[in-house]
C-alpha cells in the first residue's frame, strides 16, 4: 500500500493534505457546504475546486477562505442566505476523544462556530499532533471586546490561567469581526462542555476557542499510517 512504501515520515503540512482531500468524501452533492478556516482547510478548499461542479456553493467562516473559495470559482452564500448546512468542514487545535476541540489559531473562531452551530454534521480536518487527552496544551483562543480585556484577565488568572492580548505586527490583532482575541496559557480543560459554559456567560467575550457544543462528529486524522477516521456519537 502507498503509505507503507513510502521510506520518509510525512512532513505535517502532508498530512493536513492528506485529511483535506479525503474529507471530499463528506462532500454532499447537491448542498450547500460549511467551510471552515487555516491552513488544514485551505488544502481541503483546493480538492473541493475539482468537484465544485457538484455543489451549488459553500458558506465560508473567514474573509480568507472567502477569498480562496472565490478564486477557485466557488459560490459564496452568507449564512442568512441558506438554512441548515449537512455538512460542516473545518480543522482544529487540539481535538480530544469525544469530539471536543480548542479552534481559533486563525482567529475565525466566531464565525467557524456561527456556521458550526447551522450544520448538522462537523467534519474535523487534522494532522495527528491535534489529538489530545485533554484540552488546553494549546494557548485557548477567546474573541473578546476590547474594553473588557482586562478584567477578563483577571477571571482567567483566577481560573490558573495567564492571558494575553494576540498582538500583529506589534498591535493587537483585529479579527474579522473588528475585535480582539485573548490567548489563554496555563489551562487544563477537563470538562469542555462545563467550561464553555461558564466562560461563554462573561461579559465582554464574544466566543471562546472550546468547540463542546459544536464538537465534531467524525474527525479524519492525518497519521503516519494514513486517514484515520473517528466518529464521537
Ligand atoms: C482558525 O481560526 C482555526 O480554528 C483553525 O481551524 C485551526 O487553528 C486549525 O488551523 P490549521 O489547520 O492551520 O492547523
Amino acid at each position: 500500500m502507498l503509505f507503507s512504501l513510502m521510506s520518509e515520515p510525512f512532513t505535517q503540512e502532508q498530512l493536513k493534505a492528506l485529511v483535506g482531500r479525503a474529507a471530499l468524501a463528506y462532500v454532499v452533492p447537491g448542498q450547500v457546504l460549511g467551510v471552515g478556516t487555516g491552513s488544514t482547510v485551505n488544502h481541503f478548499i483546493d480538492a473541493l475546486a475539482d468537484i465544485k461542479d457538484q455543489i451549488p456553493g459553500a458558506v465560508s467562516s473567514s474573509v480568507a477562505s472567502t477569498q480562496r473559495l472565490q478564486a477557485l470559482g466557488i459560490r459564496v452564500f452568507e449564512a442568512n442566505q441558506v438554512g441548515t448546512l449537512s455538512v460542516y468542514i473545518d480543522g482544529a487545535d487540539e481535538i480530544d476523544g469525544q469530539g471536543h476541540m480548542i479552534k481559533g489559531g486563525g482567529a475565525a473562531l466566531t464565525r467557524e462556530k456561527i456556521v458550526a452551530a447551522q450544520s448538522g454534521r462537523f467534519v474535523c480536518i487534522a494532522d495527528a499532533s491535534k489529538k489530545v487527552q485533554v484540552l488546553g496544551n494549546f494557548p485557548l483562543p477567546v474573541e473578546v471586546i476590547p474594553m473588557a480585556t482586562q478584567r477578563l484577565i483577571r477571571q482567567f488568572a483566577a481560573l490558573g490561567g495567564v492571558a494575553g492580548v494576540r498582538l500583529k505586527d506589534g498591535q493587537p490583532l483585529v479579527t474579522d469581526n473588528g475585535q480582539h482575541i485573548l490567548d489563554v496559557r496555563g489551562l487544563r480543560i477537563a470538562d469542555p462542555l462545563g467550561f464553555e459554559n461558564e466562560v461563554s456567560a462573561w461579559p465582554g467575550v464574544i466566543t471562546v476557542g472550546v468547540f463542546a457544543h459544536q464538537k465534531a462528529l467524525v474527525c479524519l486524522l492525518g497519521t503516519e499510517q494514513g486517514v484515520q477516521t473517528l466518529m464521537f456519537p
